[in-house]
């Protein structure tokens, strides 16, 4: 695939991608959005669904489940996907297996309540879509592990890469939060040097950074 024919791959329509969803998971969606609970945003979500569906997604993985409305979406919208995601928070996670069962998705959605870090070695390679969207100072530290679990053709996706505009510096970055912006940075760095990936970044949301692994030539 040509540097053209990813970025062409990335543009999706969220209001096209997100109407094929349940109207009860956009309810849920519409409902985490009023409250403190982050899920990814409507533009993040539609590229996450195109992508899912145009590589024909077996395999995902998610790290930082939030309740699970991410990994729902995915995989209501593509029936041969067996997702994997991992959260820390007890609450969260329990949560999430909530709104799995509901759905009738718990079969397809296996939830790991553990810290990313700890499970990230034991994983088997050959997922076909990561999306990274745990904390944000972790990125680049869990870069290694995670071009070892992507497929070739595979994409990691990292949510949240431009944080507020203090990653690129377009708006001042607090003083407690520069520790992580210049995490974000080294993350944004180590993408775009690594020859073994193709890294685009979309300002969509709080910045998406999607790094589709060559193939071996
Ligand atoms: C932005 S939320 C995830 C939202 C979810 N991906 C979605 O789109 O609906 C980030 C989640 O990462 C979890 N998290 C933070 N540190 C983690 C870690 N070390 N391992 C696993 N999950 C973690 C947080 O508890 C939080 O629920």
């Amino acid at each position: 695939m040509s540097a053209e024919e990813f970025a062409a791959l990335c543009r999706a329509d969220p209001a096209e991608e997100l109407a094929a969803l349940p109207p009860a998971l956009q309810r849920l969606r519409a409902a985490a959005r009023l409250v403190r609970d982050p899920t990814a945003e409507d533009a993040v979500l539609a590229v996450l669904l195109r992508l899912a569906r145009e590589l024909s997604v077996q395999r995902v993985l998610e790290i930082g489940t939030g309740e699970g409305l991410t990994s729902l979406a995915l995989a209501l919208s593509c029936p041969a996907a067996q997702i994997t995601t991992i959260e820390a928070e007890e609450e969260r996670y329990l949560a999430a297996r909530r709104n799995f069962a509901a759905f009738g998705a718990e079969g397809r959605i296996k939830a790991v309540f553990a810290d990313a870090a700890e499970v990230l070695p034991a994983l088997r390679e050959g997922y076909d879509l990561l999306f990274l969207d745990g904390p944000k100072a972790q990125y680049v530290h869990w870069l290694p592990q995670l071009k070892r679990l992507l497929r070739p053709g595979g994409v990691l996706a990292a949510d949240d890469v431009l944080l507020y505009g203090w990653v690129d510096g377009s708006v001042p970055c607090p003083p407690k939060r520069r520790s992580i912006a210049q995490r974000l940075r080294e993350y944004l760095s180590a993408v775009r040097a690594d020859d073994a990936l193709e890294t685009l970044v979309l300002p969509l949301g709080e910045g998406l950074a999607l790094s589709r692994k060559r193939r071996a030539v």
